[in-house]
C-alpha cells in the first residue's frame, strides 16, 4: 500500500536576526509527514522543533525567516503564503497545541465560548463558498505580492552576514552591499510589474462568484418565504381547529400538542434556514458537546459554562485539544503537550491523542524532549539536534537500533521506566546556535567522536529503507564503535518490556 504524503518539508532553513548576530535555528531538514500517523520529534530544548514547527504553521516570530527550503502541504508551499492564505490553513486543516494549556486560552472567557469561538467567526457559509470559488486567483495574488516580502527579507539577511563578516574588508563590503540593493531593486521592479494581471484575474473571478452567491442567498430566502408561509397557515387552521373544542377535553389537549408540533417545525425551519447562510450559536454548541465528549470532558453541557481557571491542567490540555479538533483538522502538532503535567495525566492525554489519531486517522506530530514519552505514541521519529535531523527511522529503529551518538545519549537520559531514575543527563551543552559548528554538532559532546566529525559535515547514512543516521561512524572507514553498556541494557529492557506487552495483548483477545 502507498502511503499519503500530507506534509513534505524539504532542506528548510530558518535564521532570526538578533543584536547579536543570526541566530541559525533550523539548518536544512527536510521529512515527511504520511496520512494517520505519528510523528515524533525528539531533541534537546533548543534544537529548532517548536522553531520548525511554527514556521509550518505560519506563526514565527517577527524576527525570523524561512531562508531556504519548502514547507508543502497538499502541493501547496507553506513557505511562500502570505498571511491570509494561511489563515485557511492554520487552525483549519493543521491544528496545534502547546506545552501550556493556560498560555493558549483566555483566562476571562468560559470555555464554551472559547471552543465555539473559531466556529462561529469563520461561520459565514455565503462568504466561505465565495471565497472557494475565487480563492486560486485570491492567492495568486497575495503570494505575488508576499514575494516583494520575502525579496526584502532575504536581501536584508545577506547584507546582515556581511556587516558582521570580520573577513571582508569595509571597502568590499561597500560594494558587495551596494550590489544586493541594485539586485533587490531590479527585482522588486520585475515584481511589481507583474502584480497588476493577477490583481485582474482576483477581482474578475471575485465579482463572478459575487453573482453567483448573490442569487443563491436569493433562492434560499425565496424557499424560506414559501416553506414558512406554508407552515404558517397551517398554523393558522391547526389553531382554529382547537378553538372548536373545549378546555380540558381530551380533543383539546391533542389538538394543543398538534399545534404546538407545528409551532416547533416552524422554530427547526427556520434554524434550518439559518444554517444554510451561516453556522448558528446552537450549532457550534451541539458541536463543542460533541467534540468536548470525544476529548473525554465529563459533564460538557456544565463545562461549557465555566472558566479555564476552574479546571485542572489535564482537563484544561483537554480543553486546548478540542479546540484544535472543532475544525476537523487533518493534521495536529503537539508540542511539548505533556510536559506541563504530571504523570498519570501525562498517560491520560498520551493516550488520548493516541486514540483521535486511530479515530481520525489525523496525522500527528508529536514534539518533545523525553525520548521516553516517545516510545508508545509515535510511529515514527526524528531526533533533532542543533538545528539538524541527525537520526530518523521506525520507532522499533530508534529504540532498539540506533546509530547516531546523540540518540545513544538520548536513551540513556530517559529516566527509568520502573525506578523513575534519571540514568545519565548528557554532558556539555548544546552549540551556540550564533555560530553553529562546522561539523557534527553533537562532535564536543561525543565521546566516540572521529577528527572528521569536527571538520565535516556527516550526510546521512542508509541502515534501512526507512532508518538513516547522519554520522560518520557509519562510514565504511570509520573504526567500529559498540554503543555504550547503558544504552544496550536500555534496549534489552525496551525489547523484554514490549515482548511482555504483546503477551499480555494476546491473553487478553
Ligand atoms: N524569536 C527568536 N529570536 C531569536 N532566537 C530564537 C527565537 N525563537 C527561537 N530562537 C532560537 O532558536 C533555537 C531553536 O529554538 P526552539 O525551536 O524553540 O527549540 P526547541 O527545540 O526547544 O523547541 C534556539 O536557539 C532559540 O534560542
Ligand atoms: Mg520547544
Amino acid at each position: 500500500m502507498k502511503k499519503e504524503k500530507v506534509l513534505e518539508v524539504n532542506n528548510l532553513k530558518i535564521s532570526f536576526r538578533t543584536p547579536n548576530g543570526l541566530v541559525r535555528a533550523v539548518r536544512e531538514i527536510s521529512f515527511d509527514l504520511y496520512k494517520g500517523e505519528t510523528l515524533a520529534i525528539v531533541g534537546e530544548s533548543g534544537s529548532g522543533k517548536s522553531v520548525t514547527n511554527r514556521a509550518i504553521m505560519g506563526i514565527l516570530a517577527g524576527n525570523g525567516i524561512i531562508d531556504d527550503g519548502s514547507i508543502l502541504y497538499r502541493e501547496q508551499d507553506l513557505a511562500k503564503l502570505s498571511e491570509a492564505n494561511f489563515h485557511a490553513i492554520r487552525g483549519n486543516k493543521i491544528g496545534m497545541i502547546f506545552q501550556d494549556p493556560l498560555s493558549s486560552l483566555n483566562p476571562t472567557m468560559k470555555i464554551g465560548k472559547q471552543i465555539t469561538e473559531a466556529m462561529l467567526i469563520n461561520g459565514d457559509r455565503i462568504k466561505n463558498k465565495m471565497v472557494d470559488m475565487y480563492h486560486t486567483e485570491y492567492y495568486e495574488y497575495l503570494n505575488k505580492k508576499k514575494e516583494l516580502d520575502l525579496a526584502r527579507k532575504n536581501a536584508k539577511t545577506r547584507i546582515f552576514e556581511i556587516q558582521l563578516d570580520d573577513t571582508i574588508s569595509k571597502q568590499d563590503k561597500k560594494t558587495q552591499i551596494a550590489s544586493i540593493k541594485t539586485e533587490l531593486k531590479v527585482k522588486l521592479s520585475e515584481i511589481k510589474a507583474e502584480i497588476p494581471s493577477f490583481k485582474k484575474k482576483y477581482i474578475e473571478k471575485k465579482e463572478e462568484a459575487k453573482t453567483i452567491v448573490k442569487a443563491d442567498v436569493a433562492q434560499i430566502k425565496a424557499d424560506e418565504k414559501v416553506e414558512l408561509q406554508s407552515l404558517k397557515s397551517n398554523l393558522a387552521e391547526q389553531k382554529k381547529l382547537l378553538e372548536t373544542f373545549t378546555k380540558d377535553s381530551e380533543d383539546y389537549s391533542n389538538q394543543l400538542k398538534n399545534v404546538n408540533k407545528v409551532k416547533e417545525d416552524i422554530r427547526n425551519n427556520r434554524e434550518n434556514f439559518k444554517r444554510k447562510l451561516h453556522v448558528t450559536k446552537k450549532e457550534a454548541y451541539e458541536r463543542a458537546i460533541e467534540i468536548m465528549n470525544e476529548v473525554g470532558i465529563p459533564e460538557p453541557e456544565k463545562r461549557f459554562n465555566q472558566y479555564p481557571f476552574q479546571f485542572s491542567g489535564g482537563m484544561r490540555q483537554r480543553v486546548v485539544i478540542a479546540i484544535a479538533l472543532m475544525a476537523d483538522p487533518e493534521v495536529l502538532i503537539c508540542d511539548e503537550p505533556t510536559t506541563a503535567l504530571d504523570v498519570t495525566i501525562q498517560g491520560q492525554i498520551l493516550n488520548l491523542i493516541k486514540n483521535l489519531k486511530k479515530q481520525r486517522d489525523l496525522s500527528v506530530i508529536f514534539i518533545t524532549h523525553d525520548l521516553g514519552v516517545v516510545a508508545n505514541v509515535a510511529d515514527r521519529v526524528a531526533v533533532m539536534y542543533a538545528g539538524k535531523i541527525v537520526e530518523y527511522g521506525t520507532s522499533e529503529d530508534i529504540f532498539y537500533n540506533p546509530k547516531h551518538p546523540y540518540t545513544w545519549a538520548l536513551l540513556s537520559s530517559v529516566p527509568d521506566l520502573d525506578t523513575k531514575e534519571k540514568l545519565l543527563s548528557i554532558p556539555g551543552t548544546p552549540p551556540d546556535m550564533l555560530y553553529p559548528p562546522k561539523g557534527d554538532a553533537f562532535a564536543d559532546r561525543n565521546q566516540f567522536a572521529l577528527k572528521i566529525d569536527f571538520e565535516e559535515q556527516p550526510p546521512f547514512f542508509k541502515i534501512s529503507d526507512n532508518h538513516y543516521a547522519a554520522t560518520w561512524l557509519l562510514h565504511e572507514d570509520a573504526p567500529k564503535v559498540d554503543m555504550p553498556v547503558i544504552v544496550k541494557d536500555r534496549i534489552e529492557k525496551y525489547k523484554a518490556q514490549e515482548k511482555a506487552f504483546q503477551q499480555s495483548k494476546g491473553a487478553q483477545a
